[in-house]
């Protein structure tokens, strides 16, 4: 409803795709070219440092200019803005509620809304929407959403800085899922059950998706800067230094691989190693979730695949190291391989560069081209009940 009108008030208006993150931010637009999909516009730029604490941006005007440089850099002229929100106390949930129109879901949910949000109604916001409409089943699975002022109003701010208005807030694990799920090739994917693991800075971000449904998130703290933070104790250097000892000398490996590895890479992997462990005991706890309460409905147990995202994703031999710990088939993603996403306009090594980087950003600039647009603002499309209704 609001695109539409804002559509019309704006004329041509085409929306740009902005991902904030604590260490970069990252544009895309993309345009529809028959069944496939074109990246039209990319660019990456650093976040000033200080500008993002924990994930929330506390310098809005800051970050605003690095948006308006990359939209100057890329040549975009969109007025319009998707962004996501990133935020520890995010609430995806799946509930019932007895069918009603929606005039009085509506006045429903923010009673509804109590029991699943931990914080109060006048610190965050709330949508829903029905996943199952067509349904006549007496009762509706409701996919509820609420993330807290903190999180969202500095990005906010920082839109509106850079000259555009944002149009869509979405949460990061539904842009995730429209990347890595929805705009895969693959239609297996929906037979499977499969967990989306995003390691980028400030954040380890993951969704449990069941057969295309989304079924729940998980948010830790702890990612890139944690292995900095261990780097520049190891090395006795900078956090800045540190980044850079991590991103040219890491890689992942146990005391029992170090072995394995080139020289040069061995004291860096061992400091990493008990940060990639707490990533790896976080991702378990959600399998260990996932497979016993399906199997309590008498489902199938546990993911079929892990599939990894985030700058962190380029560490070498990452998807080996998660593997073996999680006994679960592991895959690096990557947009330009796993996606019906084409960038013909672009340099394959630059693409290959950037992947790892951008499966937050593909997922808004795809909100727009999948659906035309027309996506309510949580963005799931129409799904299934699941076997059971993770708590
Ligand atoms: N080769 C590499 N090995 C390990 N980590 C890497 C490598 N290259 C980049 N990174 C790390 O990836 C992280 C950046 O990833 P990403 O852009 O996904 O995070 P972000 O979106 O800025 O952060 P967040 O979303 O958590 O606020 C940085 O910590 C960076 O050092
Ligand atoms: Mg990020």
């Amino acid at each position: 409803m609001a695109r539409n009108l804002l559509d019309r008030i704006f004329g041509e208006a085409s929306a740009v795709a902005i991902d904030i993150g604590s260490t970069s931010i990252k544009l895309m637009e993309c345009r529809s070219d028959g069944d496939r999909v074109v990246v039209s516009r990319m660019g990456m730029g650093p976040t000033p440092p200080g500008a993002l604490l924990n994930g929330a941006v506390v310098d809005a005007l800051i970050v605003g200019e690095v948006i308006r440089d990359l939209l100057r850099s890329t040549g975009s002229n969109a007025r319009l803005a998707l962004s996501a929100v990133t935020d520890p106390s995010l609430v995806a949930t799946r509930i019932q509620v007895p069918r009603r129109d929606d005039a009085s879901l509506d006045k429903a949910m923010p009673f509804e809304a109590r029991s699943h949000v931990p914080f109060g109604a006048e610190e965050g916001q709330l949508t829903w929407q029905v996943l199952n409409p067509r349904d006549t089943s007496p009762q509706m699975e409701v996919l509820l959403v609420a993330a807290r002022n903190e999180a969202i109003d500095g990005r906010l701010q920082a839109l509106e800085a850079a000259g555009l208005t944002p149009v869509v807030m979405d949460a990061v694990q539904f842009a995730l899922l429209r990347s890595q799920v929805y705009a895969s090739p693959d239609p297996r994917l929906f037979e499977r059950t499969v967990l989306l693991l995003h390691i980028g800075t400030a954040f380890t971000e993951m969704a449990v998706v069941w057969r295309g449904c989304f079924a729940f998130p998980r948010i830790v703290p702890i990612a890139g800067a944690g292995m900095d933070q261990a780097l520049a104790a190891a090395f006795s250097v900078d956090v800045e230094e540190a980044r850079r000892i991590k991103e040219t000398r890491a890689a992942a490996a146990g005391l029992e691989e170090l072995h394995l590895l080139p020289e040069e890479q061995q004291q860096a992997a061992q400091a990493i190693s008990p940060v990639l462990d707490e990533i790896v005991r976080d991702t378990q706890t959600s399998l260990n979730f996932l497979a016993s309460s399906f199997q309590m409905a008498g489902g199938e147990a546990g993911a079929d695949e892990v599939i990894v995202s985030g700058g962190v994703s380029r560490l070498p031999r990452l998807a080996e190291y998660l593997q073996a710990r999680l006994h679960t088939p592991v895959r690096i993603f990557d947009v330009f391989r796993d996606t019906r996403l084409e960038a013909p306009d672009y340099d394959p090594s630059f693409l290959a560069d950037m992947s790892p980087y951008l499966s937050v950003v593909a997922g808004l600039a795809l909100r727009e081209s999948m659906a035309g647009g027309a996506y309510p603002m949580v963005g799931v499309p129409e799904s299934q009940p699941l076997p059971v209704t993770p708590a």
